[in-house]
């Protein structure tokens, strides 16, 4: 879990059928209430992902405002401490790649790059049943997770990507997506370029005591840090 990161620019270096095989046969260990494994994942590479690719960058450029994702993400009006997350989160990948925090035509650019699954040879579409209800999200969660770690047990690296979710139209035609699949993320797999400045960024999460509250545990539980 601390060898994972987002990353944002990979290698050309193609990652092999059985190596996604793999990570989704063992991401699918994910527990799921009453095991009912409600993910369902399109796997991408080659002419396909290609395709799809450019299909959802022309759509992203020339009408966003009319692709809407099936679910909520984020909320529409953000609160704190949300919302300074959010920004500080925003302005330190800019900060990495040197691009000012007023410059719209390369943060839209960097933006764009989701579309290209940030240069990664295979992308994962990953779905959920709109039928089930909302604990589903959570199991569905923790399967992506096990993808994100099990990809560092081969030596590759991820991003999650909700970006795609408002293209599930643009999706449609390239791929058998159901009636019933609502378009939760890509994921973006393949092999790190570690010479990428985006790639340096480090982010920071908040300490134990900030969001976990421990009771009955006697003293040690008060000078834990
Ligand atoms: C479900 C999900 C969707 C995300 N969507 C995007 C995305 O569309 N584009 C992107 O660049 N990063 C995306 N991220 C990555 C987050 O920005 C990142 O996980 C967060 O900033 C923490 O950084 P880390 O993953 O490097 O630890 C997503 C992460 C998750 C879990």
């Amino acid at each position: 879990m601390n060898h994972r990161h987002s990353v944002r620019r990979f290698l050309p270096t193609p990652v092999p059928l059985q190596t996604v095989r793999h990570i989704l046969r063992v991401a699918s260990r994910a527990p799921s209430g009453n095991n009912i494994q409600p993910w369902r994942v399109h796997a991408v590479a080659g002419e396909v992902r290609q395709a799809l690719c450019r299909d959802i960058l022309q759509a992203a450029r020339e009408a966003a405002e009319q692709h809407r994702s099936e679910y909520d993400y984020y909320p529409s009006q953000w609160v704190e401490p949300y919302l300074e997350r959010r920004r500080k989160n925003g302005f330190a990948l800019y900060e990495v790649l040197g691009i000012e925090r007023n410059d719209r035509e390369r943060r839209e650019r960097q933006m764009l790059r989701n579309y290209s699954f940030f240069d990664a040879p295979v992308g994962l579409l990953v779905s959920l049943d709109r039928r089930l209800n909302t604990g589903s999200y959570m199991d569905v969660g923790m399967f992506i997770q096990n993808i994100l770690i099990a990809a560092r047990g081969q030596g590759l690296h991820t991003c999650a990507q909700a970006a795609f979710a408002p293209f599930h139209a643009v999706v449609r035609r390239h791929l058998p997506l159901r009636e019933e699949d609502v378009l939760l993320c890509g994921i973006a797999l393949g092999y790190e370029d570690v010479q990428a400045p985006e790639n340096r960024l480090l982010t920071e999460r908040q300490q134990v005591e900030e969001f976990a509250v421990f009771h009955g545990f006697g003293e040690a539980a008060q000078d834990s840090r």
